[in-house]
């Protein structure tokens, strides 16, 4: 078991009802042991008996361990990408204390061997990691896996994440299936007829650089039809099936989200930090975006959009359309990345970048509390995963911490990454909110 850990002096954050206030959090034996609010030093005595290490918060927001729904661990089958021990510790550095592993391995994360192989403890992962396998066998779309017995063994949902179900039926069996069980199925929207060959946002940049362009209507019109399906599996099976939508990125698909929202319907759906900050104009070459022309570092999918996308993107988080911030790391080599922009794989790392950038576009530059931006990373993720013992701070729950200075401004150096791959656009970007401290299932795991 772990050691015990005394924060002591800092600003509690209750992520879910918005809320803080002076205290202190004794952690023990993998849980929180007690909460103290009020002046610090009252856990002090307590802290001394369990030998416990003190860790000075004044000034420090303590708030409960991020969540990120969306990370490529790269094992089994691309360690030369990242392992699941790097990865876990890009996460620990960047505030998180659980992650959600995609299933686009190599094999495909598609049986109960590969999801056991994943979350095994043989992995030496830093933060608890959660698994999302594939809803179709080798993610190929047609038939689906064994959804009952990959839940069992503790699937908390279903994605072919980077290949999206195009096939209606698939998708249909697909969400009644992962409906019955209660989990969601996690859709990555793309109409891949409609981006082939395509390696960037379409609009006129993408005309400008002659590349072929993605456009929003790829992202939307799949988020359309899987509301309809949604709609349908309600009138006919009388299942409420919860659909997931990865990181969204168009205000056309934003808007059908909205709606399905209000009428009712169980949809949910993240923004990555990348697309709230930077736009299309990046691929141009762009000084204030820190980019160079044809810079693959910008590249990903969904691809960074026009300056209206993004900032629908941000009005949604602002507005409660978008439930959750995700960051969608996906680590490449150096090597794999510096090609020809057309030839470059997709994917950015993000996990130690998130808080940084949420903190600066959406607390510094459009007002958001620290508590609402936390919620997008704690309380809201944890939701969908129906954990009501994560994303809150409380006497019992495990040991799952983040303390960070709200206030520091600094600007991110890729090369002190815990991860293996570097691919971030956002070296020397201004971040806002340094991680002092990340403590998982009781552990120490980070110290900055
Ligand atoms: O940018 C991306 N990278 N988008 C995806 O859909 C997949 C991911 C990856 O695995 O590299």
């Amino acid at each position: 078991m772990s050691g015990a850990v005394l924060l002591r002096g800092g600003t509690l954050l209750q992520p879910a009802e918005d809320r803080s206030f002076a205290g202190d959090v004794l952690l023990a034996d993998g849980v929180v042991a007690a909460i103290h609010t009020g002046e610090a030093g009252a856990l002090d005595e307590r802290a001394k008996a369990v030998g416990a290490e003190v860790i000075d918060c004044a000034g420090l927001v303590v708030a409960p361990g991020l969540i990120d729904l969306h990370v490529h661990l790269r094992e089994p089958g691309q360690t030369h990408k990242e392992t699941i021990a790097t990865g876990t510790r890009a996460a620990a550095a960047g505030g998180f204390t659980t992650v959600l592993a995609m299933p686009n391995t190599s094999p495909v994360m598609d049986s109960v061997e590969w999801l056991r192989y994943v979350v095994s403890a043989d992995r030496d992962a830093a933060v608890r990691v959660l698994a999302m396998p594939a809803v179709t066998v080798g993610s190929m779309g047609e038939r689906l896996t064994d959804m009952q017995a990959l839940h069992a063994a503790g699937a908390v949902g279903f994605t072919d994440d980077g290949k999206p179900v195009l096939h209606d039926a698939v998708m249909r069996k697909a969400l009644l299936t992962a409906g019955r069980l209660g989990v969601p199925v996690s859709q990555h929207a793309e109409d891949t007829r409609m981006t082939v060959g395509a390696s960037m946002n379409a609009g006129p940049v993408s005309f400008r650089l002659g590349l072929r362009g993605m456009p929003v209507e790829a992202e939307s019109s799949i988020v359309e039809r899987d509301i309809r399906l949604l709609e349908e599996i309600e009138r006919e099976d009388e299942v409420r099936p919860h659909l997931h939508v990865q990181h969204v990125s168009t205000a056309q698909a934003l808007r059908a989200i909205g709606e399905a929202k209000r009428r009712g319907l169980h949809v949910t759906c993240e923004v990555s930090p990348h697309h709230l900050a930077l736009t299309d104009e990046a691929i141009a070459g762009d000084a204030s975006q820190g980019s160079l022309r044809y810079d693959t570092r910008f590249k990903m999918n969904p691809p960074l959009r026009s300056a209206e996308d993004r900032e629908a993107c941000v009005a949604a988080v602002l507005d409660g359309t978008v439930d959750v911030l995700a960051t969608d790391h996906a680590p490449h080599a150096l090597w794999e990345k510096n090609v020809e922009f057309e030839r470059a794989p997709n994917g950015i790392v993000g996990l130690e970048t998130a808080l940084g950038v949420a903190m600066r576009v959406l607390h510094r530059e459009h007002g958001m509390p620290v508590g609402r931006v936390l919620q997008l990373l704690t309380s809201r993720p944890a939701a969908i995963l129906g954990r009501d013992d994560l994303g809150s701070l409380g006497v019992g729950f495990p040991a799952d911490v983040v303390a960070f200075d709200p206030a520091a401004e600094f600007s991110y150096d890729v090369r002190t990454t815990a991860s293996r791959s570097r691919n971030t656009p956002f070296d020397g970007a201004a971040m806002v909110g340094r991680i002092v401290c990340t403590v998982a299932q009781g552990r120490v795991v980070f110290r900055g």
